[in-house]
């Protein structure tokens, strides 16, 4: 059956690939993200025409409200995907507070905005999925040079575990994925020249099949999607 997902960050890389493998199921997808462009060339891609794209900066409440409105359109939303970040690589005593603070809203408050303002539209058996990094799950090994994204994405993880047990009696279940490195600008950005096992086209498939299956089987989860070992 045909369902109703909204991907963030879905101008590029991980969520633009999500959002087409849904499209190319047959699910309409609500794709944001600040870049128009690149949201409409997503949305010409899959042709026909189950992406709807809303360009929306996560941290700004009027564009929220924007996505909101979007929604509001739908007969309700079966998924979340919470996909949009950004990252920041550099010396902990060189890093300003002002950058820590960046990464908080984009990463963490922007979930929080946007989750806020859907929950109303989101169906009893629906599903919202955060997706974290290694960077911020427990155990795992670290990388010095991400102490604001490490800590921001470790406070998704939180995040995520409280908001399942809330929505619980809403039969909304919320579940987070700690995913390893994949191939994408921010990869690049970050570690320029390394090379990921993973491509966004592989991740992309297995955050669509988990956004409409995962939540058969998993609630209140925090998963590692990663092929190194998080000792
Ligand atoms: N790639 C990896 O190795 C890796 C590893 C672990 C976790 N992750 C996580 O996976 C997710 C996707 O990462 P990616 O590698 O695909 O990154 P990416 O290629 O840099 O894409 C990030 C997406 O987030 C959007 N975004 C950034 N700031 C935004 C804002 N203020 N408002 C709305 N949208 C915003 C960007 O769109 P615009 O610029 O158009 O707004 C873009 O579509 C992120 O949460 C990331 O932390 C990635």
């Amino acid at each position: 059956m045909s369902k109703t997902i909204l991907v963030t960050g879905a101008s590029r890389g991980i969520g633009y690939e999500t959002a087409l493998k849904l499209a190319s199921e047959n699910h309409t997808v609500i794709a944001t993200a600040r870049s128009q462009d690149k949201l409409q060339e997503l949305s010409n891609t899959a042709e026909n025409g189950k992406i709807i794209p809303v360009t929306a900066d996560l941290t700004k409440p009027e564009d929220i409200t924007k996505i909101a409105a979007a929604v509001e359109s739908t007969k309700g939303l079966d998924g979340l995907i919470n996909n949009a970040g950004a990252v920041h690589r550099q010396a902990f005593m060189d890093t300003d507070i002002e950058v820590f603070k960046k990464l908080m809203d984009v990463n963490v408050y922007g979930i929080v905005r946007l989750t806020q303002a859907l929950k109303p539209h989101l169906r009893k058996g629906s599903h919202i999925l955060n997706i974290s990094s290694m960077s911020g799950y427990q155990g795992s090994l670290k990388f010095g040079g991400l102490s604001a994204y490490g800590a921001a994405k470790a406070a998704v993880v939180g995040l995520s575990e409280v908001l399942s047990a809330e929505f619980a009696e809403d039969n909304i279940a919320v579940n987070c994925l700690c995913i390893g490195a994949v191939q994408t600008e921010m990869l690049e950005n970050a570690f320029p020249g390394f090379e990921a096992p993973v491509s966004p086209q592989q991740m992309g498939s297995y955050i669509a099949n988990f956004i409409l299956t995962g939540h058969q089987f998993y609630n209140g989860k925090v998963l590692p999607v990663a092929l190194n070992d998080p000792s």
